[in-house]
């Protein structure tokens, strides 16, 4: 049975402090991946009350929305298309302050104004990929990439 998470208050940083160790919590004897993405996404959104977070799956030669947070949302992305599907062609975490700037964007609403799109790697090739969105401009940085990345690795120590 999984406890209610703590909810931190304080700065970004001491926000994901206290949520990593909570989230390997949620993780720990948990085998099946589609309930640990599920259980990532509500913990980010508690916490941070994300517009939108959520996993999309890499499927053939396109991305296939899994466990999310949020509005509905658009449900396959191609290779190498919008935010999601650069960082998964790319294999590295994307920071983009401000959407309409990003050639290609794939606007799932008009509400999103920045974005971040990391790419979770399982043997040296990305599985999936975490896409957190933000009603405002310039939400991510690279705190955001640190601790993200620190919680999708609590996913390959499984
Ligand atoms: N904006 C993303 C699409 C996914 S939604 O934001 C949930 C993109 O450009 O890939």
């Amino acid at each position: 049975m999984a406890e209610d998470l703590h909810i931190a208050s304080g700065s970004k940083e001491q926000q994901y402090q206290s949520l990593v160790p909570q989230i390997k919590g949620l993780l720990q004897g948990e085998t099946n991946f589609i309930a640990n993405l599920a259980n990532i996404c509500a913990a980010l959104k508690e916490q941070f009350n994300f517009f939108w977070v959520g996993f999309y799956l890499v499927e053939g030669k396109e991305l296939v929305l899994g466990p999310f947070q949020g509005p509905v949302a658009c449900t396959r992305i191609a290779y190498n298309r919008g935010v999601c599907g650069t960082a998964w062609a790319n294999e590295e975490t994307l920071i983009v302050p401000n959407v309409d700037e990003f050639p290609g964007h794939i606007a799932c609403s008009s509400l999103s104004k920045s974005e971040i799109v990391v790419p979770l790697l399982q043997n040296g090739k990305c599985i999936a990929i975490l896409d957190v969105d933000s009603k405002e401009l310039n939400s991510f940085d690279l705190i955001d990439k640190q601790y993200l990345n620190t919680i999708l690795d609590l996913l390959n120590s499984q």
